[in-house]
């Protein structure tokens, strides 16, 4: 499982106007893998995780549970986690920086041996990133939390128990690490104003899978009665709705048309909507989505980030790619992450016309893009300069590929066989 073995600082070569037309198969979600890994650390012997997408984040999920003493194998799309080894609790300080989010390990590593210590995850390409709910959380579960020397040390030495616990904010990453720690928990815990994203509800099937007694995620009440012991699992991820769209994205933006398969239609229906509301042809089925021959891209007014079911965060930048070459103008509103406009300078010199005010960035399109020499400034900002030079006129380079190759599993060939001109060089070539 090297997925960065080679990639490190590569980059990608685009020549831009070329339509894209077919279909893709869409890989399985990064964000419902990565908490999925995280809570096979619960039960006893070997879970086996299917439709794992190959990426630097599963990779780096993967040498956590290495470096806890389990023993985790990887082969073509299924992870493979034997927990009956694990021998530690603490998560080495270069690994918790490598994937801010693994912070999610916490609540798996208390619940399964009533202590953990990880170094402070710190912020990212996307904002200042606290964790303060997730502790807050984990405190009224019992835990005392010592934090120092930038490391939090955690205790619940009498195991960690119930509670009835209020979120401020629907929090993804705080819902999955209280689900986590209360599956082996004693007593009942209630989450209220939990997070509602599909990946919490495939996290809750996955635990159920393994014995747990969890109920009510994909709502905003999830309750869960703690169990003395939880067994293996096999299991296959959902699909990951951000990339489905980001494809669907891509292949609008240069005029063309696709079917995209193994999706979940409903998970990505506010995208659908204002894809839709830009002049967007869909149909769709249980399984697939089909982008038909459509109008020009038409700006947008209130293009507005909310916790789901709204519009996702992680898309802002990637619809903001099509918005700079809509015909009219657009208001985007970031309102989950405080810092998530940096793709803006990047598609400015694509040509984009684009004017940032604290949260509200305002996109006047343009005819087209030129190609350029750009930088990727974080996962779904990177997803954004392709798009954007897929549909540029010349050539675009698009440097700092490892933030991309975070959350897309091979997304050059991918879009090489829709007939995007993309190749990927190293950057000694
Ligand atoms: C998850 O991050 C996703 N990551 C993110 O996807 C996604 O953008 C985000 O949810 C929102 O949907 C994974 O699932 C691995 P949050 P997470 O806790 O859990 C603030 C991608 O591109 N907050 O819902 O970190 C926080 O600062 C990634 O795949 C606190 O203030 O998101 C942010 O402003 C990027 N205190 C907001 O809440 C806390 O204790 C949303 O964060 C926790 C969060």
């Amino acid at each position: 499982m090297n997925v960065t073995e080679g990639k490190i600082m590569s980059r990608f070569i685009i020549d831009g106007m070329k339509k894209l037309n077919g279909e893709i198969k869409i890989q399985g979600a990064k964000n419902s893998a990565l908490p999925i890994m995280a809570a096979s650390i619960l039960g006893e012997g070997q879970s086996i995780i299917e439709n794992c997408p190959s990426l630097s984040d599963t990779e780096s999920a993967g040498e956590i549970l290495n470096s806890l003493g389990c023993r985790v194998t990887y082969e073509n799309g299924i992870i493979m986690v034997d927990s009956s080894s694990i021998n530690d609790f603490v998560i080495p300080d270069h690994l918790m920086r490598q994937m801010r989010s693994s912070v999610m390990f916490l609540g798996a590593i208390l619940g399964k041996m009533n202590k953990a210590k990880i170094s402070l995850p710190g912020g990212c390409e996307i904002g200042s990133r606290p964790i303060d709910i997730h502790l807050s959380a984990l405190s009224k579960m019992g835990v005392k939390i010592n934090d120092e020397y930038g490391f939090l040390t955690c205790e619940c030495p009498n195991g960690l128990k119930g509670a009835e616990i209020i979120l401020n904010f629907p929090s993804v990453g705080a819902t999955e690490n209280i689900m986590l720690a209360a599956c082996l928990a004693k007593g009942t815990t209630t989450i209220l104003n939990a997070a509602r994203e599909p990946e919490i509800e495939d996290l809750q099937n996955f635990l159920i899978s393994m014995g747990a007694k969890i109920s009510g995620a994909g709502g905003n009440v999830i309750r869960i009665d703690g169990v003395n012991k939880m067994h293996r699992a096999h299991w296959t991820v959902i699909p990951d709705r951000i990339v489905a769209a980001t494809y669907i994205i891509a292949v609008y933006a240069t005029g063309g048309k696709g079917r995209f398969t193994n999706v979940n239609p409903s998970h990505l229906s506010s995208v659908l909507a204002f894809l839709s509301d830009a002049g967007c042809r869909l149909n769709w089925g249980a399984n697939y989505i089909e982008l038909k021959e459509s109008m020009p891209p038409k700006a947008l007014k209130n293009i507005r980030t909310m916790p789901y079911p709204g519009f996702p965060t992680d898309i802002q930048a990637p619809f903001m790619a099509l918005m700079s070459i809509a015909e009219g103008s657009s208001i985007f509103i970031e309102t989950i992450f405080d810092n998530r406009y940096k793709h803006i300078d990047e598609l400015t010199r694509m040509g984009a016309k684009i004017k940032v005010e604290s949260r509200v960035a305002v996109v006047e399109g343009v005819k087209r893009l030129t190609g350029a020499k750009v930088e990727a400034t974080d996962l779904r900002g990177g997803a954004a300069l392709i798009i954007a030079a897929l549909c540029a006129q010349g050539q675009s380079e698009i440097e700092k590929t490892f933030h991309i190759d975070r959350g897309y599993d091979k997304i050059e060939y991918n879009l090489a066989n829709l007939g995007a001109n993309i190749k990927r060089m190293s950057n000694e070539e």
